[in-house]
């Protein structure tokens, strides 16, 4: 008898974006989504087409790029507007899929859209038909269905079913749900919903009770094929199911839930640095599957037992999530041709122009401190293999401080039109004193709201990274990330590539006005 399969559907690239901060351009997108498919998603949610030009644009290149290897979705409200949108940015996609919906609880019926259960009815199967004129693989969303009165949504899928929806997604919109609820509302639907047989239930979960992986695997085992998750768990609010938590769950326990996906494991740890390289969203050390702890064992005791025999204390093989690497060292006599071939084994397709620049900054790194890992490539990738675009680049920073002393730095960065602009700044220590130079020369209003500093590697060595965020006048909030052997110009670096991306939005919506 085969195993049956559950599919894996992934909104980092829509759900996951939506986390304040984490918005991604184009580029960072495309990249995410190679390594999706490497992953073996079988759904990449690449966007909100009607939201704005750049996720039309994401949908529309990620649909080009990854061909038939895995459906590409794009959201929807249950709006005609937002699905004829969404159609025209999926027809580049060889699997596409229009993913919409509405509210199906009475608070976001009474609240939020001010219809009636009726009329929202009639809304979702006008919405449901519409986009079966565009595409075959409609996907219908139930928002709030978690607190939904059951029978009401027994009648809003079964509706949406008859209209041609071919998945019917049950979403905790509010991480509300319990295990138990969640696993009974699936079976409700299985036991009261005509034609329920005939498609696939969806489960989309988010984490406000810190459950969302606990209440997908309820669905799962309920019924539900398919698992809307993200790398990470990021997400609107405190985030979604994380993709790894839910499918390292699945594959450990067949007696639990008898299932498979196409997952490729092996990919997770690679995905998980990568996604939260681009995004700034650090993993937290202690965070399952992926944290840098998940492995670690610390205890004398527990260090005794897994000397002894692994399975005592882990039960997951770190290497099956890809863990522990390779032992591969690049040096400063490696050459070009091992870099782009290690780089191509972690899954980087540079152009010429982009290799170029990693190459540069590698062999400055390698002069360094010798030994190059995977993860200082990684992040030399994330610095200077990834197009951004530049109002204002770093061209040099000095600093003098000590104590006693006071802070002082000089800072040069050049605009787009290649005009040079050099300015200096006292301030209570170096960062802040490089900070307010930038500010002088930049002169955005902006609020710095994070900064934090890590090491990618180990050693004093090591290379440093620097992810700030940044609130602009309005209220958005932008990442900054740098990388750098010297903290004080990775964190100038991550200034100023969090600088320019609010300076980019804001041209970008300047544009859009106008
Ligand atoms: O959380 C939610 O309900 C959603 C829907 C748009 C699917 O993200
Ligand atoms: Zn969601």
């Amino acid at each position: 008898m085969s195993t049956e399969r559950v599919r894996i559907f992934d909104t980092t690239l829509r759900d996951g974006e939506q986390s304040p901060g984490a918005s991604m351009n184009t580029d960072e997108k495309l990249e995410i989504a190679r390594q999706l498919v490497r992953l073996g998603v079988d759904v990449i949610e690449a966007g909100f087409p009607v939201s704005s030009p750049g996720d039309f644009e994401s949908v529309r290149r990620i649909g080009a790029e990854v061909g038939d290897a895995v459906v590409v979705c794009a959201l929807t409200r249950a709006v005609p507007r937002d699905i004829e949108v969404a159609a025209d940015a999926l027809t580049t996609a060889a699997r596409p899929r229009i993913h919409t919906g509405l509210g199906a609880s009475e608070s976001h019926l009474r609240d939020k859209l001010r219809i009636t259960r009726d009329e929202a009815v009639e809304r979702a199967v006008a919405a449901v038909r519409l986009a079966r004129t565009f595409v075959e693989d409609v996907e219908f969303y139930a928002e709030d269905a978690a607190r939904a009165e059951p029978e009401f949504l027994y009648r809003l899928v079964e509706a949406t079913i008859k209209a041609g929806a071919t998945v019917v997604n049950i979403p905790d919109t509010t991480g509300y749900t319990y295990p138990e609820v969640f696993g009974a509302l699936i079976a409700g639907l299985r036991e009261n919903v005509n034609g329920i047989e005939d498609v696939t239930i969806s489960v989309h979960c988010h984490d406000d009770l810190g459950m969302a992986t606990a209440n997908a695997l309820a669905g799962v085992k309920a019924g539900a094929r398919q698992v809307e998750c993200t790398i990470n768990g990021i997400g609107e609010r405190a985030g979604n199911t994380a993709l790894e938590e839910v499918v390292m769950a699945l594959k450990l326990r067949p007696d639990l839930f008898g299932v498979e996906t196409g997952i490729a494991t092996r990919e997770i740890m690679r995905t998980s640095r990568l996604v939260s390289s681009i995004t700034g969203f650090r993993v937290p050390p202690n965070k399952a599957i992926v944290g840098a702890n998940a492995f670690a064992h610390s205890s004398g005791i527990h260090q005794d037992g897994v000397l002894k025999e692994r399975s005592t204390y882990e039960i997951i093989d770190p290497a099956d999530v890809g863990v522990g690497g390779s032992s591969i060292v690049l040096t400063a006599r490696s050459g070009r041709h091992a870099l782009r071939h290690r780089l191509g084994e972690l899954g980087y397709q540079l152009t010429d122009e982009d290799f170029e620049r990693v190459h540069e900054a590698f062999l400055a790194l390698a002069d360094k401190k010798k030994e190059v890992y995977d993860e200082d490539l990684e992040a030399l990738v994330g610095e200077k293999g990834r197009t951004v675009d530049e109002v204002y680049h770093l061209e040099q920073v000095h600093v003098s401080c000590g104590e006693p002393g006071i802070p002082t730095a000089t800072v040069e960065l050049v605009s787009r039109d290649g005009t040079e602009l050099i300015d200096a700044s006292h301030g209570t220590g170096p960062v802040d004193a490089v900070y307010r130079a930038i500010n002088r020369i930049v002169n955005v209003p902006n609020e710095l709201t994070e900064f934090s500093v890590q090491s990618v590697t180990h050693g004093i060595d090591a290379l440093g990274e620097v992810t700030i965020r940044v609130t602009s006048e309005d209220g958005r909030v932008f990442t900054g990330r740098g990388a750098h052997s010297d903290i004080i110009v990775a964190s100038a670096k991550a200034y100023t590539n969090a600088l320019n991306r609010l300076l980019v939005a804001t041209e970008s919506a300047h544009t859009q006005e106008s």
